[in-house]
């Protein structure tokens, strides 16, 4: 094999593996947005003012079951990858994401995870589309972050729809920082 194939091959390795090591990052992360509200679920009730939060108790563990789901995928059906070696970091950036906002409310919560899913939305429309640009894309992981993609997008939708009022200014502020560092995130994740 000349050395300019051996390179290209090694880059193309290097690309798929990065966007591996960054969704693998970003679905622990998911999973761990859940039990982040979970835990905040908790503690409402413990103060006993949810007794007519039913829904948003269904949507949490609906939405962890598919990240859970998302998760395996990674874990068990895509090529081999390295994982990042700082999940640790991400896995608590993840709850704090679901913790914080769900104790400051309904709308926080729903906000915060219509922010996040935006975000991982797009962020799957990019990788596919690079993907796909490679000289032979790797169309089982493509079809496999297509597969997530879809899910993000029906539990972003479902955020919004579960709002009950415009977010507040402070709240838009709130969902610029979730944004930037989910950005930050990806970029570091890719490295480390
Ligand atoms: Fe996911
Ligand atoms: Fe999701």
């Amino acid at each position: 094999m000349p050395f300019y194939a051996k390179s290209l091959d090694a880059n193309y390795a290097r690309l798929v593996d990065k966007e591996l090591r960054a969704s693998h990052a970003g679905e622990t992360g998911a999973v761990w947005i859940y039990r982040g509200a979970l835990v905040a679920e908790f503690i409402w009730c413990l103060l006993h003012i949810n007794k007519t939060e039913d829904d948003t108790k269904r949507f949490i563990r609906e939405h962890l079951e598919t990240e859970r789901a998302h998760l395996a995928i990674f874990e068990s059906e895509m090529p081999l990858f390295r994982g990042s070696f700082i999940l640790p970091l991400w896995i608590a950036a993840g709850f704090i994401t679901g913790f914080l906002p769900r104790l400051l409310g309904k709308n926080w919560f729903f906000y915060t995870i219509y922010c996040v899913e935006e975000f991982v939305d797009l962020h799957y429309d990019e990788q596919c589309k690079n993907m796909s640009a490679l000289s032979i894309p790797p169309s089982n992981v493509i079809e496999r972050f297509k597969h997530c993609q879809e899910g993000e997008q029906h539990h972003r939708d479902e955020a919004l729809a579960m709002m009950t009022r415009q977010p507040s200014l402070l709240m838009r502020l709130w969902g610029r920082v979730v944004e930037k560092g989910s950005l930050f995130a990806v970029a570091i994740a890719k490295l480390i």
